[in-house]
């Protein structure tokens, strides 16, 4: 099975809660250096939930999205197209943002080299991405922990753990003053464990998943049947509990540029 392709598909299973993120909850930390008029853009920007908000700062101001499957939303030009090759001309933005796109990419330092050729001189650029160390997951079990297994497996030629280096990337592509800070989202109400078990059970019993595990021989149909379930329950527990990094950074492109 191709790998691009199983991604692809594992990313269009998105969470509920991808198109419940907001500026305010996924870009506090961009808001306050987003000023009236400025052009942004939006990598990765899935279903422009959050986009939506960025518009509303940058406003009169013009705001993109770039995906490989956007959806369109009022007042976003949409692009679709591949953010390791921008069909933007050099400095075309003076704010970038990025959500939960670099754990999803090989390569997050070429996104980055990219939003740098894009950014103009002095462009601010915001990223927040998730970080699998760390993560704190109750109650556990054999079926479980090997569950994980199986899912680190799956994000091999990703960038699950891309969160920490997030200042030292930017850093790298170009950009300058990079800052980084660190949140913990946590799923700890019933509502939430039920929320959190049934979409980690379904990516057990996603057909193209399914297909590759067994294809590639790390387990059969019939365990991916039991990890299924077994995320089921977990989400039923009453004292279920998983947390996970969030981190964020900060930077800008020089103000000016060396030849
Ligand atoms: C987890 S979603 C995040 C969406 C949104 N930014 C958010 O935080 O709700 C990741 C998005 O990155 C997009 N994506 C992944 N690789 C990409 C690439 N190479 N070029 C453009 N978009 C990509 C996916 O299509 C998906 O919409």
């Amino acid at each position: 099975m191709n790998m691009q392709a199983t991604q692809t598909e594992s990313m269009r299973r998105r969470r509920p809660e991808h198109a419940s993120r907001t500026a305010a909850s996924q870009a506090a930390f961009l808001l306050p250096h987003l000023t009236p008029e400025m052009d942004l853009l939006d990598l990765g920007c899935g279903p422009c939930s959050i986009t939506v908000g960025l518009a509303a700062a940058v406003s009169p101001g013009t705001t993109t999205g770039i995906d490989l499957d956007p959806r369109s939303a009022d007042g976003i030009t949409v692009v679709t197209g591949d953010v390791t090759n921008l069909p933007f001309p050099d400095a075309s933005f003076d704010a970038l943002f990025a959500s939960a796109l670099l754990q999803h990419v090989a390569d997050p330092l070429a996104v980055l080299r990219e939003a740098s050729r894009v950014a103009r001189p002095g462009a601010v650029i915001g990223v927040v991405d998730a970080d699998w160390d760390g993560e704190l997951v109750y109650p556990t079990n054999a079926v479980l922990r090997r569950s994980t297994e199986i899912a680190k497996k799956l994000r091999e030629g990703t960038s699950p753990f891309v969160g920490k280096q997030l200042r030292h990337l930017l850093t790298e592509a170009g950009f300058v003053n990079a800052e980084a800070s660190a949140r913990v989202i946590h799923h700890g109400t019933a509502e939430e464990t039920a929320s959190f078990g049934s979409f980690t059970a379904a990516l057990f019993r996603y057909p193209a998943v399914v297909s590759r595990v067994v294809s590639e021989g790390w387990t059969s149909a019939e365990e991916l049947e039991e990890m299924s379930l077994a995320w089921t329950a977990w989400g039923q527990d009453p004292g279920a509990f998983v947390a996970r990094f969030w981190c964020e950074a900060l930077a800008w492109a020089p103000a000016f540029r060396t030849p």
